[in-house]
């Protein structure tokens, strides 16, 4: 089947890209594009690991085709650093031991970021449902909880 061209903002960055119809956009930041931050897990909208940020909503970038993104913008983990430091919610995954395999930690720190960004300070309640749909296998939500209870705390 025949490509089509898009154009999108990636990190602040305008993209000409072409892709398949049923390319995802997990696929297309991975392999088009290389930025494999976002993670391929289950690759069904389940886990969370594929999480991305378009126009300002989080994804799951596995269920969302890459032709949808035409004129629109995307922010990946590799988007939030802008200086030397890092961003101040990975730097909280760090600083808390938020992280163990980091499988789940891009998709973990997209989502923080979005949840931060809609809540400023989230309660106990909104990290859980707001984080309900990222999935860790290894480090434990306590730890992950506390990194965004620092995050917010800014
Ligand atoms: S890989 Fe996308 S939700 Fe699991
Ligand atoms: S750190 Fe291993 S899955 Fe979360």
């Amino acid at each position: 089947m025949s490509e089509v061209n898009i154009t999108l903002t990636v990190n602040g960055e305008k993209r000409h890209v072409s892709v398949a119809p049923g390319l995802s956009v997990l696929n297309m930041l991975r392999d088009k594009l290389d930025l494999t931050g976002a993670k391929l897990v289950c690759g069904e909208g389940e886990c969370g690991a594929c999480t991305v940020i378009v126009d300002g909503t989080s994804v799951n970038s596995c269920l969302m085709y890459a032709v949808e993104l035409d004129g629109r913008e995307v922010t990946t983990v590799e988007g939030l650093q802008t200086s030397e430091k890092l961003d101040p919610v990975q730097q909280a995954f760090v600083d808390k031991g938020a992280i163990q395999c980091g499988y789940c930690t891009p998709g973990m720190v997209m989502q923080t970021t979005h949840l931060l960004k809609q809540t400023g300070k989230p309660t106990e309640e909104q990290i859980r449902r707001g984080l309900e749909g990222n999935v860790c296998r290894c480090t434990g939500y306590t730890k992950i909880f506390e990194a965004v209870n620092q995050a917010a705390e800014g």
